[in-house]
């Protein structure tokens, strides 16, 4: 397929040349380069060429698609969701109305383990098709890429149903998608009293299969007072590494729990939350390799105090944002919405919010050579968006879908 877009408001995020940059970082996340008035072309699924309307294009194209004064961006990539889970928790939503914290209700057996115990219901044809709707929703909202993790089964079986579910996502999906084996996500019932046990069924009868069936990409803890320690975590990551698999964990978000330091320790591809962050944990970020990943999202609907973006970013760190889509911390998977939150609560500009979930997004999810950005050889996996004056109308106008139309490879949404 040859495509031609023509009349593009702002063609945004623009990187000239083909050595693709890997993310953006510190005082550069504030420039998103825009080229005006532009025009892009698209050959079998890949960027081809762009420029602005001025200097017409020589190329022929079958198609063309006239985007009338919309914008064209990259599309969000969303690296840290729980997207594949079997029902909704609005009571435990209720609960903390009325006054119960989250790590209350965890402790009174609510939280990870209520989802597990759904999860343990629920037939994997039923989990694959819900999963599949909610997959196309993010999409609708402009989200091109995605993480999804497990961590509801917490079982031999139940794990691998919630990965062998998100292997099928891959196969069905018309978005790429990075999979995260998370067993460590709360102790389960049984368990309880025997953390021992717990570790030594992840690492001696989960991990070998994970591995052996390809099920996973990444290896995920939730490191927390109250679920895994950084001693536990530490082994974990560890044996995850002799499969192969790099780490991607949960640090930070209700304690300064260590979850930081034992994450950039194992060289870890980001480490996300970050709620509970001090000068130590900015620190041991500094010079590592891993990525500060946000997720704002959680805390908003948690009502728990947001991360310091600005404080990382002042440090010269490549922040991304992402939306923990989830049905306890999270239910949204909403980017745009994600967007608002990033200006009006962490103080971010339209830009670097925009930088967050796009290049940054995709180094996130070691993509961006491929995607993140509008350059000459990466996928056209693009969000053509309704009429609007320019990128920074996308967080203001709150609530509303900016999505006009996604183009995805050699499909149109
Ligand atoms: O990222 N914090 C740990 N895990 C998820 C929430 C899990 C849940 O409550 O179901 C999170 O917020
Ligand atoms: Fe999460």
């Amino acid at each position: 397929m040859h495509l031609l877009l023509t009349n593009i408001k702002q063609l945004c995020n623009v990187e000239r040349g083909t050595k693709y940059k890997p993310n953006v970082r510190g005082a550069e996340m504030k420039d998103l380069p825009v080229i005006e008035n532009a025009w892009l072309f698209i050959e079998d699924g890949i960027i081809k060429d762009f420029g602005d309307m001025e200097h017409a294009h020589t190329v022929q194209a079958n198609d063309v698609m006239d985007v009338g004064g919309g914008l064209v961006l990259p599309a969000w990539v969303d690296s840290h969701t729980h997207l594949v889970f079997a029902s909704s928790r609005e009571q435990e939503f209720v609960d903390r109305i009325n006054g119960l914290s989250y790590e209350e209700i965890a402790r009174r057996g609510g939280g990870i383990l209520n989802s597990a115990q759904k999860l343990s219901e629920i037939d994997e044809e039923q989990l694959f098709d819900e999963s599949l709707e909610r997959l196309h929703r993010v999409i609708a909202q402009g989200t091109g890429a995605i993480e999804i993790k497990s961590g509801y089964g917490l079982s031999v079986e139940g794990e691998l149903k919630m990965l062998r579910v998100i292997k099928k996502l891959k196969e069905h999906s018309p978005i790429p998608i990075k999979s995260s084996f998370l067993a460590a996500h709360a102790y389960p019932v049984d368990y309880k009293e025997n953390h021992e046990g717990y570790l030594n069924l992840i690492i001696d009868k989960m991990l070998p299969v994970v591995a052996d069936e390809g099920l996973a990409d990444y290896m995920d803890t939730f490191c927390e007072k109250g679920f895994f320690s950084v001693e536990e975590t530490d082994r974990l990551l560890e044996a995850g590494a002799k499969y192969g698999l790099k780490a991607k964990i949960h640090a930070n978000q209700l304690h300064r729990s260590g979850g930081v330091q034992v994450g950039v320790k194992h060289n870890a591809v980001s480490v996300d939350h970050l709620e509970a962050m001090g000068d130590e944990e900015i620190e041991a970020l500094r010079g590592s390799n891993t990525i500060p990943t946000l997720l704002p999202g959680a805390a908003f609907f948690l009502g728990i105090s947001y991360q310091p973006a600005r404080k990382l970013i002042d440090a010269d760190l490549p922040v991304c944002l992402a939306t923990d889509y989830n049905p306890g911390s999270c239910p949204s998977g909403n980017i745009p919405f994600l967007l608002t939150l990033a200006c009006t609560q962490l103080k971010m500009t339209p830009a670097e919010a925009i930088n967050s979930v796009t290049i940054n997004g995709a180094a996130a999810l070691e993509m961006s050579n491929e995607i993140g950005t509008i350059a000459k050889g990466k996928k056209a996996n693009l969000i053509v968006t309704q009429k609007m004056p320019s990128y920074s109308y996308i967080p203001y106008d709150f609530g509303n879908n900016p999505v006009k139309k996604m183009i995805l490879g050699d499909h149109i949404v």
